[in-house]
Protein backbone atom coordinates (compact mmCIF):
# COMPACT_ATOMS: atom_id res chain seq x y z
CA UNK A 1 0.00 0.00 0.00
CA UNK A 2 1.39 2.90 -1.19
CA UNK A 3 0.97 5.83 1.58
CA UNK A 4 -0.90 9.27 0.95
CA UNK A 5 2.34 11.85 1.04
CA UNK A 6 1.96 14.77 3.56
CA UNK A 7 4.12 16.95 1.66
CA UNK A 8 4.43 17.04 -2.35
CA UNK A 9 6.51 19.10 -4.74
CA UNK A 10 4.62 19.39 -7.89
CA UNK A 11 7.05 19.29 -10.88
CA UNK A 12 5.87 19.29 -14.36
CA UNK A 13 7.49 18.86 -17.87
CA UNK A 14 8.03 22.47 -18.21
CA UNK A 15 9.93 22.95 -14.64
CA UNK A 16 11.90 19.82 -15.99
CA UNK A 17 12.46 21.31 -19.33
CA UNK A 18 14.07 24.89 -18.43
CA UNK A 19 16.41 23.65 -15.95
CA UNK A 20 17.81 21.02 -18.78
CA UNK A 21 17.74 24.19 -21.08
CA UNK A 22 19.66 26.20 -18.12
CA UNK A 23 21.97 23.37 -17.41
CA UNK A 24 22.94 22.95 -21.49
CA UNK A 25 23.51 26.61 -21.64
CA UNK A 26 26.56 25.68 -19.73
CA UNK A 27 26.02 28.57 -17.19
CA UNK A 28 26.00 26.63 -14.11
CA UNK A 29 26.42 28.63 -10.95
CA UNK A 30 24.59 32.23 -10.16
CA UNK A 31 23.43 33.76 -13.31
CA UNK A 32 20.82 35.12 -16.13
CA UNK A 33 17.79 33.80 -14.09
CA UNK A 34 18.78 34.76 -10.68
CA UNK A 35 18.07 38.00 -11.81
CA UNK A 36 14.72 37.55 -13.71
CA UNK A 37 13.61 35.37 -11.12
CA UNK A 38 14.35 38.52 -8.54
CA UNK A 39 12.76 40.81 -10.78
CA UNK A 40 9.34 38.98 -10.99
CA UNK A 41 9.40 38.15 -7.29
CA UNK A 42 10.01 41.71 -5.94
CA UNK A 43 7.39 42.61 -8.64
CA UNK A 44 4.90 40.14 -7.42
CA UNK A 45 5.28 41.31 -3.64
CA UNK A 46 5.98 44.64 -4.11
CA UNK A 47 9.46 45.49 -3.24
CA UNK A 48 11.92 47.46 -4.41
CA UNK A 49 14.56 44.61 -4.44
CA UNK A 50 14.77 40.81 -4.06
CA UNK A 51 17.87 38.36 -4.00
CA UNK A 52 17.92 34.92 -4.33
CA UNK A 53 19.88 32.39 -2.51
CA UNK A 54 20.54 28.92 -1.53
CA UNK A 55 17.91 28.86 1.41
CA UNK A 56 15.57 30.72 3.73
CA UNK A 57 18.10 29.70 6.94
CA UNK A 58 20.62 31.87 4.78
CA UNK A 59 18.40 35.19 4.24
CA UNK A 60 17.12 35.00 7.79
CA UNK A 61 21.15 34.98 8.33
CA UNK A 62 21.49 37.64 5.88
CA UNK A 63 18.87 40.10 7.29
CA UNK A 64 20.39 39.70 10.77
CA UNK A 65 24.10 40.20 10.00
CA UNK A 66 22.94 43.90 7.97
CA UNK A 67 21.83 44.82 11.49
CA UNK A 68 25.01 46.71 12.50
CA UNK A 69 24.45 46.52 16.57
CA UNK A 70 24.35 43.31 18.53
CA UNK A 71 21.37 41.98 21.40
CA UNK A 72 18.10 40.52 21.76
CA UNK A 73 16.10 39.51 19.05
CA UNK A 74 12.12 38.86 19.49
CA UNK A 75 10.80 35.35 18.06
CA UNK A 76 8.23 33.02 18.41
CA UNK A 77 8.62 29.51 19.88
CA UNK A 78 6.52 28.50 17.49
CA UNK A 79 8.39 27.66 14.76
CA UNK A 80 11.24 25.52 12.72
CA UNK A 81 14.42 25.68 14.44
CA UNK A 82 16.01 28.23 11.83
CA UNK A 83 14.76 31.36 13.34
CA UNK A 84 16.47 30.81 16.83
CA UNK A 85 19.31 29.27 14.99
CA UNK A 86 20.22 32.12 12.98
CA UNK A 87 19.62 34.37 16.05
CA UNK A 88 23.06 32.61 17.68
CA UNK A 89 24.85 32.33 14.70
CA UNK A 90 24.90 36.08 13.69
CA UNK A 91 25.98 36.52 17.71
CA UNK A 92 22.64 37.75 19.09
CA UNK A 93 20.56 36.29 21.81
CA UNK A 94 17.25 34.89 20.98
CA UNK A 95 14.16 36.28 23.37
CA UNK A 96 10.60 33.58 23.13
CA UNK A 97 7.46 35.03 23.17
CA UNK A 98 4.05 33.67 22.77
CA UNK A 99 1.51 33.09 19.94
CA UNK A 100 -1.97 33.24 19.49
CA UNK A 101 -3.82 30.15 19.39
CA UNK A 102 -6.00 30.37 16.96
CA UNK A 103 -2.95 32.31 14.61
CA UNK A 104 -0.67 30.37 15.93
CA UNK A 105 0.78 33.18 15.40
CA UNK A 106 2.98 36.45 17.15
CA UNK A 107 0.92 39.46 18.29
CA UNK A 108 1.95 43.00 19.33
CA UNK A 109 1.48 42.28 23.08
CA UNK A 110 3.71 38.71 23.59
CA UNK A 111 6.33 41.28 21.65
CA UNK A 112 6.29 44.01 24.09
CA UNK A 113 6.23 41.17 27.07
CA UNK A 114 9.70 40.53 25.45
CA UNK A 115 11.04 43.81 24.97
CA UNK A 116 13.88 45.09 26.55
CA UNK A 117 16.49 48.06 26.12
CA UNK A 118 18.87 45.30 24.28
CA UNK A 119 16.04 44.38 22.34
CA UNK A 120 17.74 45.15 18.22
CA UNK A 121 15.29 43.19 15.76
CA UNK A 122 12.22 40.75 16.05
CA UNK A 123 11.70 38.34 13.72
CA UNK A 124 7.68 37.40 13.18
CA UNK A 125 7.24 34.02 11.60
CA UNK A 126 4.15 33.71 9.26
CA UNK A 127 3.27 30.29 10.60
CA UNK A 128 1.84 27.59 7.79
CA UNK A 129 0.47 30.33 5.47
CA UNK A 130 -1.25 32.91 7.55
CA UNK A 131 0.40 36.56 7.68
CA UNK A 132 0.51 37.84 11.32
CA UNK A 133 -1.46 40.82 12.20
CA UNK A 134 0.95 43.30 10.78
CA UNK A 135 0.22 47.19 11.15
CA UNK A 136 0.50 47.58 15.08
CA UNK A 137 4.02 45.87 15.27
CA UNK A 138 5.30 47.76 12.06
CA UNK A 139 4.55 50.83 14.01
CA UNK A 140 5.41 49.31 17.35
CA UNK A 141 9.24 48.50 15.64
CA UNK A 142 9.73 52.07 13.66
CA UNK A 143 8.96 53.65 16.88
CA UNK A 144 11.43 52.09 18.56
CA UNK A 145 13.85 51.52 16.10
CA UNK A 146 13.74 47.26 15.81
CA UNK A 147 14.98 45.87 12.41
CA UNK A 148 11.62 43.56 11.23
CA UNK A 149 12.20 40.72 9.50
CA UNK A 150 9.45 38.60 7.97
CA UNK A 151 10.46 34.80 8.65
CA UNK A 152 7.63 33.94 5.61
CA UNK A 153 9.27 30.37 4.66
CA UNK A 154 5.53 29.00 5.23
CA UNK A 155 3.75 32.08 3.58
CA UNK A 156 4.22 32.73 -0.31
CA UNK A 157 1.55 34.70 -1.78
CA UNK A 158 -0.99 35.59 1.54
CA UNK A 159 -1.61 38.77 1.92
CA UNK A 160 -2.63 41.14 5.54
CA UNK A 161 -4.50 44.24 4.54
CA UNK A 162 -4.22 43.60 0.57
CA UNK A 163 -0.42 43.17 0.88
CA UNK A 164 1.77 40.38 0.90
CA UNK A 165 4.16 39.11 3.50
CA UNK A 166 7.36 39.66 3.14
CA UNK A 167 6.20 43.62 2.39
CA UNK A 168 6.22 44.87 5.69
CA UNK A 169 10.12 44.30 6.67
CA UNK A 170 12.80 42.18 5.40
CA UNK A 171 10.91 38.82 3.89
CA UNK A 172 12.96 35.90 3.84
CA UNK A 173 11.07 33.00 2.24
CA UNK A 174 11.93 29.28 1.54
CA UNK A 175 11.64 27.18 -1.42
CA UNK A 176 12.30 23.98 0.31
CA UNK A 177 10.14 20.88 -1.47
CA UNK A 178 7.51 20.96 1.21
CA UNK A 179 6.88 25.15 0.88
CA UNK A 180 4.00 27.03 -1.61
CA UNK A 181 6.42 26.97 -4.77
CA UNK A 182 9.94 24.91 -4.79
CA UNK A 183 13.56 25.08 -6.11
CA UNK A 184 14.41 22.04 -4.38
CA UNK A 185 16.83 23.93 -1.83
CA UNK A 186 16.06 27.71 -1.73
CA UNK A 187 15.31 30.85 -0.56
CA UNK A 188 14.62 34.91 -1.15
CA UNK A 189 14.94 37.36 0.55
CA UNK A 190 12.74 40.88 -0.02
CA UNK A 191 13.42 44.17 1.21
CA UNK A 192 12.81 47.90 -0.32
CA UNK A 193 16.48 49.21 1.52
CA UNK A 194 18.86 49.91 -1.50
CA UNK A 195 21.96 49.78 1.51
CA UNK A 196 20.63 46.53 2.68
CA UNK A 197 20.45 45.04 -0.60
CA UNK A 198 23.88 46.31 -1.50
CA UNK A 199 25.54 44.47 1.60
CA UNK A 200 23.42 41.19 1.26
CA UNK A 201 24.34 40.50 -2.65
CA UNK A 202 28.24 40.77 -1.13
CA UNK A 203 27.33 38.58 1.63
CA UNK A 204 25.55 35.85 -0.18
CA UNK A 205 28.67 35.76 -2.83
CA UNK A 206 31.90 36.02 -0.65
CA UNK A 207 31.72 39.49 0.35
CA UNK A 208 33.03 40.19 -3.09
CA UNK A 209 32.87 43.79 -4.30
CA UNK A 210 32.10 43.91 -8.27
CA UNK A 211 32.47 47.30 -8.86
CA UNK A 212 36.06 47.23 -7.40
CA UNK A 213 37.17 46.17 -10.39
CA UNK A 214 40.69 48.30 -11.88
CA UNK A 215 41.96 45.45 -14.22
CA UNK A 216 39.41 42.52 -15.35
CA UNK A 217 41.50 39.85 -13.12
CA UNK A 218 40.92 41.83 -9.40
CA UNK A 219 38.44 40.54 -7.10
CA UNK A 220 38.63 42.44 -4.09
CA UNK A 221 36.36 41.29 -0.55
CA UNK A 222 34.78 44.12 1.75
CA UNK A 223 33.57 41.77 4.03
CA UNK A 224 33.61 37.57 5.06
CA UNK A 225 30.70 36.56 3.47
CA UNK A 226 29.74 33.28 2.45
CA UNK A 227 28.12 31.47 -0.86
CA UNK A 228 24.78 31.80 -0.31
CA UNK A 229 24.17 31.31 -4.25
CA UNK A 230 21.23 29.75 -5.75
CA UNK A 231 22.12 28.41 -8.97
CA UNK A 232 20.98 29.62 -12.96
CA UNK A 233 19.03 26.14 -13.18
CA UNK A 234 17.22 26.40 -9.87
CA UNK A 235 16.50 29.91 -10.62
CA UNK A 236 15.14 29.11 -13.41
CA UNK A 237 12.50 26.31 -12.46
CA UNK A 238 12.13 28.87 -9.33
CA UNK A 239 10.63 31.03 -12.21
CA UNK A 240 8.47 28.23 -13.30
CA UNK A 241 7.30 28.19 -10.72
CA UNK A 242 6.17 31.16 -9.44
CA UNK A 243 4.11 31.91 -12.75
CA UNK A 244 1.83 28.93 -11.29
CA UNK A 245 1.57 30.12 -7.58
CA UNK A 246 -1.59 31.38 -7.64
CA UNK A 247 -3.02 28.49 -9.38
CA UNK A 248 -1.31 26.40 -6.48
CA UNK A 249 -2.60 28.37 -3.72
CA UNK A 250 -6.04 28.20 -5.26
CA UNK A 251 -6.06 24.87 -5.02
CA UNK A 252 -4.57 25.04 -1.13
CA UNK A 253 -7.48 27.01 0.05
CA UNK A 254 -10.05 24.72 -2.40
CA UNK A 255 -8.52 21.82 -0.08
CA UNK A 256 -8.23 23.79 3.19
CA UNK A 257 -12.24 24.63 2.88
CA UNK A 258 -13.34 20.97 2.18
CA UNK A 259 -11.27 19.92 5.57
CA UNK A 260 -12.57 22.97 7.65
CA UNK A 261 -16.13 21.49 6.58
CA UNK A 262 -15.50 17.79 7.61
CA UNK A 263 -13.53 18.66 10.61
CA UNK A 264 -16.61 21.44 11.94
CA UNK A 265 -18.95 18.50 11.93
CA UNK A 266 -16.97 17.02 14.81
CA UNK A 267 -16.36 20.00 17.03
CA UNK A 268 -16.36 18.08 20.49
CA UNK A 269 -12.73 16.71 18.82
CA UNK A 270 -11.52 19.13 16.45
CA UNK A 271 -11.09 22.89 16.42
CA UNK A 272 -10.75 24.48 12.85
CA UNK A 273 -9.04 27.83 12.39
CA UNK A 274 -10.42 31.16 11.58
CA UNK A 275 -9.54 33.53 9.19
CA UNK A 276 -10.19 37.32 10.14
CA UNK A 277 -11.47 40.04 7.84
CA UNK A 278 -8.07 41.54 5.43
CA UNK A 279 -6.57 38.00 5.92
CA UNK A 280 -6.14 35.69 3.43
CA UNK A 281 -4.24 32.19 4.09
CA UNK A 282 -1.67 30.63 1.45
CA UNK A 283 -2.25 26.59 3.23
CA UNK A 284 1.61 25.66 3.30
CA UNK A 285 0.28 23.42 6.06
CA UNK A 286 -2.84 22.82 7.02
CA UNK A 287 -3.13 22.72 10.70
CA UNK A 288 -5.99 21.70 13.04
CA UNK A 289 -6.05 21.51 16.43
CA UNK A 290 -7.67 18.26 18.27
CA UNK A 291 -8.30 17.32 21.90
CA UNK A 292 -4.77 16.73 23.68
CA UNK A 293 -5.78 13.22 25.19
CA UNK A 294 -6.74 12.09 21.83
CA UNK A 295 -3.94 13.51 19.34
CA UNK A 296 -1.23 10.17 19.57
CA UNK A 297 -4.21 7.79 19.01
CA UNK A 298 -5.55 10.15 16.17
CA UNK A 299 -1.75 10.42 14.55
CA UNK A 300 -0.92 6.17 14.66
CA UNK A 301 -4.52 5.82 13.64
CA UNK A 302 -3.75 7.59 10.31
CA UNK A 303 -0.17 6.61 9.86
CA UNK A 304 -0.98 3.05 10.09
CA UNK A 305 -4.13 3.50 7.42
CA UNK A 306 -1.31 4.45 5.05
CA UNK A 307 -1.61 8.73 5.42
CA UNK A 308 1.17 10.62 6.21
CA UNK A 309 0.22 13.39 9.20
CA UNK A 310 2.54 15.55 11.86
CA UNK A 311 2.55 18.03 14.28
CA UNK A 312 4.45 21.05 13.08
CA UNK A 313 6.12 21.82 15.41
CA UNK A 314 7.03 19.76 18.10
CA UNK A 315 8.86 20.25 21.11
CA UNK A 316 8.78 24.08 20.14
CA UNK A 317 11.89 25.80 20.28
CA UNK A 318 12.19 26.61 24.02
CA UNK A 319 11.63 22.86 25.24
CA UNK A 320 14.87 22.33 22.88
CA UNK A 321 17.76 21.46 24.91
CA UNK A 322 20.35 24.25 23.48
CA UNK A 323 17.55 26.99 23.61
CA UNK A 324 16.33 26.25 26.92
CA UNK A 325 18.28 28.18 28.90
CA UNK A 326 17.33 31.47 26.72
CA UNK A 327 13.47 31.60 27.74
CA UNK A 328 11.95 33.66 30.14
CA UNK A 329 8.86 32.79 31.06
CA UNK A 330 5.47 31.15 30.91
CA UNK A 331 4.50 30.63 27.29
CA UNK A 332 0.96 29.36 27.77
CA UNK A 333 -0.33 29.21 23.95
CA UNK A 334 3.03 27.84 22.45
CA UNK A 335 2.69 24.84 25.23
CA UNK A 336 -0.58 24.22 24.27
CA UNK A 337 -0.33 24.30 20.64
CA UNK A 338 2.38 21.71 20.98
CA UNK A 339 0.17 19.16 22.89
CA UNK A 340 -3.10 19.76 20.69
CA UNK A 341 -1.94 20.94 17.19
CA UNK A 342 -2.17 17.89 13.83
CA UNK A 343 -0.74 18.87 10.74
CA UNK A 344 -3.08 17.07 7.41
CA UNK A 345 -1.61 16.54 3.65
CA UNK A 346 -1.95 19.72 1.29
CA UNK A 347 -0.68 20.13 -1.68
CA UNK A 348 -1.92 21.34 -5.58
CA UNK A 349 -1.34 17.80 -6.77
CA UNK A 350 -3.25 15.93 -3.85
CA UNK A 351 -5.42 13.33 -6.22
CA UNK A 352 -9.61 13.41 -5.21
CA UNK A 353 -9.59 9.85 -3.88
CA UNK A 354 -6.90 10.29 -1.81
CA UNK A 355 -8.34 13.23 -0.11
CA UNK A 356 -11.56 10.97 0.24
CA UNK A 357 -9.34 8.32 1.67
CA UNK A 358 -8.38 10.99 4.15
CA UNK A 359 -11.65 11.99 4.98
CA UNK A 360 -13.20 8.42 4.99
CA UNK A 361 -11.00 7.97 7.57
CA UNK A 362 -10.97 10.62 10.03
CA UNK A 363 -15.18 10.10 9.67
CA UNK A 364 -14.61 6.38 10.82
CA UNK A 365 -11.74 7.36 13.74
CA UNK A 366 -14.17 10.45 14.92
CA UNK A 367 -17.13 8.14 15.05
CA UNK A 368 -15.31 5.55 17.81
CA UNK A 369 -13.31 8.46 19.17
CA UNK A 370 -16.69 9.78 20.18
CA UNK A 371 -17.94 6.73 21.51
C1 LIG B 1 9.32 29.04 9.77
C2 LIG B 1 10.50 28.56 8.99
N1 LIG B 1 11.62 29.28 8.97
C3 LIG B 1 12.70 28.91 8.27
C4 LIG B 1 12.71 27.75 7.54
C5 LIG B 1 13.97 27.35 6.83
O1 LIG B 1 13.82 27.32 5.45
P1 LIG B 1 15.01 26.70 4.56
O2 LIG B 1 14.88 25.22 4.65
O3 LIG B 1 14.73 27.20 3.18
O4 LIG B 1 16.27 27.19 5.11
C6 LIG B 1 11.57 26.94 7.52
C7 LIG B 1 11.56 25.71 6.74
O5 LIG B 1 11.14 24.66 7.10
C8 LIG B 1 10.42 27.34 8.28
O6 LIG B 1 9.33 26.60 8.31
Amino acid sequence: MSKIQLFKSFLNKKDFNVMNQSLKSGWLTHGKNNLLFEKKFSKLIKTKYAVSMNSCTSALECALKVVKKKGEVIIPSWTWVSTANVVLNTGNTPVFADVDINSRNMTLEEIKKSFTKKTIAVIVVHYSGLPCDMSEIVKFCRKKRLKLIEDSAETLGAKYNNKYTGSFGTGCFSFFPTKNITTTEGGMLTTNKKKDYLEIKKIIAHGINKSKKPVFWHREADLPGHNFRLPNHLAALGISQLSKLQKFNRIRVRIAKKYDKLLNNYKDIFTVQKIKKNFTHSYQMYTCLIKPNLRSNFLHFMLKNGVEVSAHFVPALHKQSYLKKYNRRKLKNTEFLEKSIITLPIYPNLEKKHLYKIFKLIKLWAKNAKK
